[in-house]
């Protein structure tokens, strides 16, 4: 992994996105894409950059169980106000977190991402070092799978609802090896509540109890910090 450290927010931002042009510019085929706060202003910049996507598919990390694209609390609702309706990629893939089998729709999603070998993967950070949804004891070879979201994510996510008993208790989500299947990857982490979570995963041993680390075994992962998340960085 290569840890970048910058200034504020914007700057690190902007060292992604340029890594994100060189990728596109380099003939990128699949992007890999997150949500939460931390890609909004990334995403920004992508949307207004007036690029023919029209050969990129899309697949994102995760989607809550029981919300439907229309609802505003959806990842699929997030992507299409975000990201999607700008621009004309190829084809736009997430999780269903409505399907019936749920084991049925985690075989089709990483059938999807076998067909489709991601060239640049998105990231954040939970607060406890999870990625995607892969929360902390979730195996190093596990690929996309139904999870139960750890409290301290519901209590994290509770922001963007309007009740706590609203947050989802479930998500589909790529597993840790496909995640790790990812050409290149780049994480984004701002603000001092992600520093220990940024810790550990830097300067930590490789471990599940923080699946972040496993990012230390990616050779082309970009770590891109402002000052606050690296704030507990030693080295
Ligand atoms: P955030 O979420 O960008 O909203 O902080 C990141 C995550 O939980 O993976």
């Amino acid at each position: 992994m290569n840890v970048l450290v910058f200034k504020n927010a914007e700057e690190a931002t902007e060292k992604a996105y340029d890594i994100f042009k060189k990728s596109f510019e380099n003939g990128l085929k699949t992007l890999g894409l997150a949500t939460g706060s931390t890609p909004l202003t990334l995403y920004e910049k992508i949307r207004t950059s007036g690029w023919d996507v029209s050969h990129v598919t899309t697949v994102n990390l995760d989607e809550y169980v029981g919300l439907s694209p229309a609802n505003p609390q959806s990842y699929n609702y997030y992507m299409q106000e975000e990201l999607f309706k700008y621009m004309n990629f190829k084809s736009t893939n997430l999780p269903n977190g409505m399907a019936e089998d749920l084991q049925e729709e985690c075989e089709r999603y990483e059938q999807i991402l076998k067909e489709n070998p991601v060239d640049l993967q998105i990231l954040g950070i939970g607060p406890n070092g999870h990625i995607g949804f892969n929360e902390p004891g979730t195996p190093f070879d596990s690929i996309t799978h139904v999870v139960e979201l750890a409290p301290s994510t519901r209590e994290a996510n509770k922001r963007f609802f309007d009740k706590e008993e609203e947050v989802p208790t479930k998500a589909i989500t790529m597993g840790i090896s496909s995640i790790m299947n990812a050409r290149e990857i780049i994480l984004l982490a701002f603000g001092p509540g992600k520093a220990d979570a940024v810790r550990k995963m830097v300067e930590g041993p490789v471990t599940s109890d923080c699946p972040a680390s496993v990012l230390q075994n990616h050779d082309h992962a970009w770590i891109i910090l402002d000052e606050g998340s690296a704030g507990k960085l030693k080295r």
